[in-house]
């Protein structure tokens, strides 16, 4: 006898059970667990769907039954298993949460309809693709929008839906509708909508009328005896499209996956392997939502070196690939083919951006001397402000000619790109549009802050230049980079090298500007900006009574980590090499 585990948490996704029995039916395979979390089709609802995994053999569970008093998992199955044997169930969530909602509203609609038409006598319902509920009787196609009211009146009220469990008595004496053929071996279960009248009812459901979010009844078709209410909620599907985010459920890809190399299992030749579907399959990795990515990773590299080996064997079985010889007229294995580096895209796009503003992408050295990267920017030895820069320093090499200051010895890895706006102005070439794009070094690792990160740095010097080209130019990039919607503003700062100075929020597009849990108030900072100071000028012999400027300094992995869509949250994943991230981009 199988536990029915779905009669008491229909919400269950996931269980550990034992195999009673697994035997062979022609193509499938028939499988009785101890325990299930699995809905057997009946009372008009359909049968889960998902997947039995053990420590020898995989199973995908395509439809199941009750059988006297058991659960029969009708299965396609990769390996064995072993009676006893423990293995963990998974049911597709989305489908069975599907399932649910449109039962629940079922039974919304059937008190709907009874508040409207209470002379109708229920008959049966179905909850699978196409629902309705039957009555014998008839109802005018006029009462159609006020059931419909109705109906969605209870979804609103977010009644709960509580669940009894009950002796056939009791069931008799309370329920308002008993079925002629009650289930005989499931505990015998009564369902209510808060306030309304109790049903016998064995399926799954909802906690709260509200989950169904709404109902529509799509026809009434009155017969000479009888008329069916034919429904529909606001579908799974239809809130994928709707929602900014496409993602597939996880359940549902890796039994795509499993089934998948059941199939290459069963194929006899070579060419026959789904390699193509595999590769289809790994590109639907990016709609996999973020947190199952991992889990979902793990077995598509199962199945992919599995389908390798298999390739291999059928191969050497085939002839196609022999110790001794080989067939030139094999079809070839293609090379998986690469792409640049995220951070590389984002670069490059930054600079198209500049481009089209009229700044040209400049390279300044990433190792450089102490003098360009704080001294020239008005920030002198031993200055308290050097230390936000927890910078890397390189030994002075005996012999190399010290720059500018003397006793000024040391070279820095570059922590930030404003080193290269002193040996831009020192070129002498005006007016200035520059976009410097460099690899940056510091002594930060964490969430939001990697040792080596790169910046682009904007130096714009120009006869009256003012704070508001500066927000024009931040607002063109941010627009262009992050999406029309997008908003920035600048904040007053402090920056040694920058007077006045700010920093530079951009509007947040998870909440677009509303505050969330990343943003709080509507609002994610990027990064630096200002007025470059006089000092600065000065050490790049820029004539202060004609010209002045602006600059900007921002973090590349940052930007990308805030344009929309990406939703990135630990900026390390970016340099972990993790082909399987960032394959994805
Ligand atoms: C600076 O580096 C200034 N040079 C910016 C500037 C330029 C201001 C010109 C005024 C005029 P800050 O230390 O705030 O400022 O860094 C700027 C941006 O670099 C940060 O907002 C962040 O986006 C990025 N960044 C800084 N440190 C790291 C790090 N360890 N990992 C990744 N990104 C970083």
């Amino acid at each position: 006898m199988t536990e029915l585990l779905y009669l008491t948490d229909s919400y269950k996704k996931e269980c550990v059970s034992k195999i009673l029995s697994c035997v062979q039916k022609g193509n499938s395979w028939e499988i009785i667990l101890e325990k299930t979390i699995f809905y057997p089709q009946g009372g008009g609802q359909p049968s889960d769907k998902g997947f039995i995994v053990g420590k020898k053999g995989k199973a995908v569970v395509k439809h199941v039954r009750m059988m006297e008093e058991d659960v029969v998992h009708e299965c396609s199955v990769e390996g064995m298993f072993d009676k006893g044997e423990e293995v963990t169930c998974t049911i597709d969530w989305e489908r069975r949460y599907e399932n649910m909602k449109r039962h629940t509203a079922g039974h919304i609609l059937h008190e709907a309809v009874m508040q409207v038409a209470p002379y109708l006598k229920p008959i049966k319902a179905d909850h699978g693709d196409k629902p309705y509920i039957e009555y014998q009787g008839s109802i005018p196609m006029t009462e159609t929008s006020q059931i419909e009211r109705e109906a969605n009146a209870i979804v609103k009220a977010d009644k709960e839906i509580i669940t009894t469990f009950v002796s056939l008595k009791e069931l008799q004496e309370r329920s308002s509708f008993v079925p002629e053929h009650l289930p005989k071996h499931k505990p015998l279960r009564i369902v209510e909508i808060n306030g309304y009248n109790p049903i016998s009812d064995g399926g799954t459901q909802i906690a709260t009328t509200k989950e169904v979010e709404e109902i529509t009844i799509t026809s009434i078709e009155n017969t000479e005896e009888s008329v069916r209410v034919y429904y529909e909620i606001k579908s799974h599907e239809q809130k994928r499209s709707d929602s900014l985010q496409d993602t597939i459920s996880s359940q549902t890809f890796i039994s795509e996956l499993i089934e998948l190399e059941q199939k290459a299992n069963q194929k006899p030749s070579l060419t026959e392997v789904s390699v193509d579907e595999l590769k289809k399959l790994s590109q639907s990795m990016r709609s996999v939502p973020k947190e199952d990515k991992q889990r979902v990773g793990i077995v598509l590299n199962q199945v992919k070196q599995s389908l390798e080996a298999l390739l291999s064997k059928k191969a050497k079985e085939s002839g196609i690939v022999n110790e001794d010889w080989m067939d030139v007229t094999a079809p070839g294995i293609r090379p998986p083919v690469g792409h640049l580096h995220i951070v590389t895209q984002a670069i490059e796009e930054i600079t198209e951006i500049f481009n089209k503003l009229g700044f040209t992408r400049v390279r300044h050295p990433e190792v450089d001397w102490d003098w360009y990267a704080f001294e020239a920017l008005n920030m002198p030895k031993n200055h308290p402000a050097r230390d936000e820069w927890e910078t890397f320093l390189i030994n002075h090499t005996p012999g190399v000619k010290e720059v500018h200051t003397p006793g000024v010895r040391n070279i820095v890895l570059t922590p930030h790109t404003s080193n290269g706006q002193v040996r831009e102005m020192e070129k002498g070439i005006l007016p200035i549009r520059m976009i410097n794009i460099a690899k940056c070094y510091r002594r930060q690792i964490d969430v939001s802050h990697t040792p080596m990160f790169h910046q682009f740095e904007g130096l714009y010097i120009d006869k009256n230049v003012s704070i508001g080209h500066l927000k024009g130019v931040l607002d063109y990039f941010a627009k262009a980079f992050f999406g029309p919607d997008r908003k920035t503003r600048i904040r007053p700062f402090h920056f040694q090298f920058t007077e006045p100075s700010f920093e530079v929020d951009i509007s947040c597009g998870i909440c677009n500007g509303k505050g969330c849990r990343l943003c709080k108030e509507g609002w994610l900072e990027l990064g630096g900006a200002g007025m470059v100071h006089p000092v600065v000028l000065a050490n790049g012999r820029i004539d202060t009574t004609f010209y002045n400027g602006f600059a900007f300094g921002w973090g590349v992995e940052r930007c990308f980590m805030m344009k929309s869509g990406t939703q990135l949250d630990d900026i390390r994943v970016l340099y972990g090499n993790d082909v399987r991230f960032l394959e994805q981009f």
